[in-house]
């Protein structure tokens, strides 16, 4: 089952998880890094940033999970452009090495199979952060996504625009489609770095980790990965029924384990 450490508030879990992806990038020499947007992975990003060092990070390859359609080039709440401000610059990255699902009119008809073969070619994603939407999705698989998905376009439920309209004027101007990587796509990568946070999401977190593997809470599919690890906070743990073993297993967790 998923690892699931429980910290006090998100800048802990910013250290927490920055210590789980440094592991990552300083043991392989390839690195795949899977990226997800939103607010939630904002203080792993600022921890990276600051704990950086002297790394030399140009080689790292990065794919987003998602990208809205219908958002002109450079527009700041594009995914590309907030990867560019959230880590591109901050941490040093060649942004030829990052990749967004391409999602303007002209691309969409092949907008899945090329992105699955870019990152085929990158020789799949080795470690996946990922965010968990108020209704479940990860990445913008929506309830009732298949669990085998691919990267392919996708109508955004009118909730998470909801939770969106946050980042724009109105909520007007969120966009209905995106194009996302696929469940079945996540569920290939590797390790899965799952963070929440919020008293918001502590009903989704207790659903996908612990509630049955369904389509109807696309979070679950950790429940079908072999090693996942999840970082929330008190808020959003608030809802788990075994959060009490959970804290156990972090305590006594074996030193030589790792992540
Ligand atoms: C967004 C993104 C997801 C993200 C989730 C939660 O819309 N497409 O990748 O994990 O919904 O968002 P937030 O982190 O802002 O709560």
């Amino acid at each position: 089952m998923a690892e699931i450490l429980i910290v006090a508030d998100r800048d802990a879990a910013g250290e927490l998880a920055a210590r789980v992806v440094w592991e990552y990038l300083d043991g392989v020499p390839e690195p795949v890094l899977g990226v997800a947007t939103g607010s939630t992975p904002e203080p792993l990003y600022r921890e990276l940033a600051r704990t950086r060092g002297g790394r030399d990070l140009s080689r790292l390859r990065a794919f987003a999970l998602d990208e809205y359609v219908g958002l002109p080039a450079g527009h700041p709440e594009s995914y590309r452009e907030v990867l560019r401000r959230e880590i591109v610059e901050p941490l040093g990255l060649d942004p030829q090495h990052v990749h967004v699902p391409p999602a303007d009119a002209a691309s969409l008809p092949h907008a899945g199979e090329r992105y699955e073969a870019e990152i085929a070619a990158a020789g799949g994603v080795g470690l996946q952060i990922l965010g968990i939407g108020s209704d479940g999705h990860v990445g913008f698989n929506e309830p009732g996504s298949s669990l085998a998905s691919r990267t392919r376009v996708k109508t955004l439920t009118e909730q998470t625009r909801r939770d969106n309209a946050r980042f724009f004027d109105s909520i007007d101007d969120v966009p209905r489609h995106c194009v996302t990587q696929g469940l079945g796509t996540i569920r290939d990568a590797r390790h899965l770095l799952l963070l929440a946070f919020g008293a918001q999401k502590a009903q989704a977190v207790a659903a996908a980790l612990e509630g049955p593997l369904s389509a109807s809470i696309p979070g679950s599919i950790v429940q079908l990965h072999p090693h996942v690890t999840v970082i929330l906070d008190e808020d959003a743990a608030s809802g788990l029924g075994h959060a009490d073993y959970y804290r156990d297993v972090a305590r006594f967790k074996p030193e030589w384990q790792g992540w």
